[in-house]
C-alpha cells in the first residue's frame, strides 16, 4: 500500500514538472496588448487634473531591458490615437527584463511639449489573470508654464505650490545641495 502511495506521488510530481516545462514552452508564444493613454498637463504635476488634455497624435514606445545591462531588448513604436489613447501590440515573454512605456515626440511641441519623468511600467509575462491585456499608466508632456487657473485647481485637491514640503514642479534641478557641515 505504501509503496502505491508512493507511486501516485511520483506520478504527480513528474506531471506537475511536465506541466512547467509545457508553461514555457507556451510563453514563448506571448503575446500582449498594451493600452494606455497620453494627455497633457498644464500645471506640471504629472498626474491628470482637469485641466488636462488628452492627446492624440503622440508617438509612444514600449522598451525592455535587461536587467543588468540596460540594453534595449524588445521595442514596439506606436502613435496616440483619439481620446489620446493607444494601443501597442508586443510578443514574447519579457518576464526577466523590465519594460515599460514612455513619451517620445508630442504633437503639440511649442504648447505641451516637455516629457514627463513620469514612466509606464508594464509586465509582459503570463500572471494570473488570463488576460493578455496590460492597462499601462497614462503618460504625458508638460506646459512650459503652468496655466493660472492651476492654482485653484489644485488647491482644491489639496497640493499647495508653496508649501516646502510638498514635492511639486521641481524645475529648480540646478541649484546646487547645501555642503554638509564638517563634523566635528
Ligand atoms: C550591451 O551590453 C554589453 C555588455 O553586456 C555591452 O558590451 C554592449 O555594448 C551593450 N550594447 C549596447 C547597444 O549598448
Ligand atoms: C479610450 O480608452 C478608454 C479606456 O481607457 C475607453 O473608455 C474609450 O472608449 C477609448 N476611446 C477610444 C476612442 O477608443
Amino acid at each position: 500500500m505504501a509503496k502505491a502511495v508512493e507511486l501516485v506521488a511520483s506520478a504527480l510530481c513528474l506531471l506537475a514538472l511536465s506541466g512547467l516545462v509545457h508553461g514555457n514552452d507556451k510563453n514563448k508564444d506571448s503575446r500582449f496588448t498594451i493600452e494606455g493613454k497620453v494627455f497633457c498637463d498644464p500645471c506640471r504635476v504629472q498626474f491628470i487634473t482637469k485641466l488636462s488634455q488628452f492627446l492624440e497624435g503622440a508617438e509612444v514606445v514600449l522598451e525592455c531591458r535587461n536587467v543588468e545591462t540596460g540594453n534595449v531588448t524588445y521595442s514596439v513604436n506606436g502613435k496616440s490615437g483619439k481620446d489620446g489613447n493607444y494601443t501597442l501590440k508586443a510578443e514574447g515573454d519579457h518576464g526577466d527584463e523590465v519594460c515599460e512605456v514612455a513619451v517620445v515626440s508630442s504633437p503639440q511641441p511649442d504648447t505641451c511639449g516637455e516629457a514627463m519623468d513620469e514612466i509606464a511600467p508594464v509586465t509582459l509575462t503570463d500572471i494570473e489573470s488570463n488576460s493578455d491585456i496590460r492597462y499601462a499608466n497614462y503618460i504625458g508632456f508638460m506646459k512650459k508654464d503652468p496655466d493660472a487657473e492651476c492654482t485653484q485647481v489644485l488647491e482644491e485637491l489639496g497640493i499647495y505650490p508653496d508649501d516646502p514640503d510638498e514635492d511639486y514642479a521641481e524645475d529648480d534641478v540646478s541649484a546646487p545641495e547645501e555642503p554638509a557641515a564638517p563634523a566635528n
